[in-house]
């Protein structure tokens, strides 16, 4: 799969979601990314239910939903039936017996699964499910806002995870999320990362259409 950017709508404006929709289908963004937060996995809340329909009624593109919640399993379904074909949970969020089962959940509603981690998880915990995911999310960012700082390390986390994948000859993309923008997106990219989720990089200040063209550029360089 070609790399490409994943515009998080968290960092949209919310007055003028329907128009924020419609521009990202407009420009070179490969998902739709959403970021569900339940106040309990992290200390915020984000969006629900309606406002994923309100994008899901517009969105042209693939819908890529990041839950930072736990319990995910509850939800599976539902995001399933809002045509949502990414679904990724957080290695964190559950205990391992759930872990699994709701991956294959996840699968078995039709979507692809993925496991995000923390920037304080090692990498090495992915390995045990690589048959069981589509994608691993790397969290650029402790999960819970947009507009913080990355961590560096983040970059040699992806070369690591994509030499763990390679040898595994497993299919599995990986997503970087969070703090990604111009100066570390090209990094990403040789590292071995696949999808690019960018929320303040993409909507803050001037044109998200252009601001997603040059993130995609840079990667290209
Ligand atoms: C963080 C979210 C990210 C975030 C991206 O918890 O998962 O998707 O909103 O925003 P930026 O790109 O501003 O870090
Ligand atoms: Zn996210």
């Amino acid at each position: 799969m070609k790399p490409f950017i994943a515009p998080s709508m968290l960092s949209a404006d919310f007055g003028n979601l329907a128009a924020e929709t419609l521009t990202v289908n407009e420009s070179e963004a490969g998902w739709f990314h959403l970021d569900i937060m339940d106040g309990v996995f992290v200390p915020n809340i984000s969006f629900g239910f309606p406002v994923c329909k309100a994008i899901a009624a517009l969105a042209r593109k693939p819908m890529d939903a990041h839950l930072m919640i736990v319990e995910p399993d509850k939800y599976v379904q539902r995001f399933a039936d809002l045509g949502v074909e990414w679904l990724s949970i957080h290695y964190e969020a559950c205990s391992r017996p759930y872990l699994r089962k709701t991956l294959s959940h996840i699968r078995q509603y039709g979507m692809k699964a993925g496991l995000a981690i923390n920037p304080a998880t090692p990498v090495e915990c992915v390995i045990e499910f690589l048959r069981d995911i589509d994608y691993v999310v790397v969290m650029g960012v402790n999960p819970g806002f947009s507009g913080q700082k990355f961590f560096e390390c983040t970059t040699e986390k992806v070369a690591v995870l994509k030499e763990i994948i390679d040898a595994s000859e497993a299919n599995v993309l990986i997503q970087v999320d969070g703090g990604v923008d111009k100066s570390n997106i090209r990094m990403l990219r040789d590292a071995g990362a696949t999808s690019f989720v960018a929320g303040s990089a993409a909507f803050t200040g001037g044109s998200p259409k252009e601001a997603i063209a040059a993130l995609a550029s840079e990667m290209e360089l």
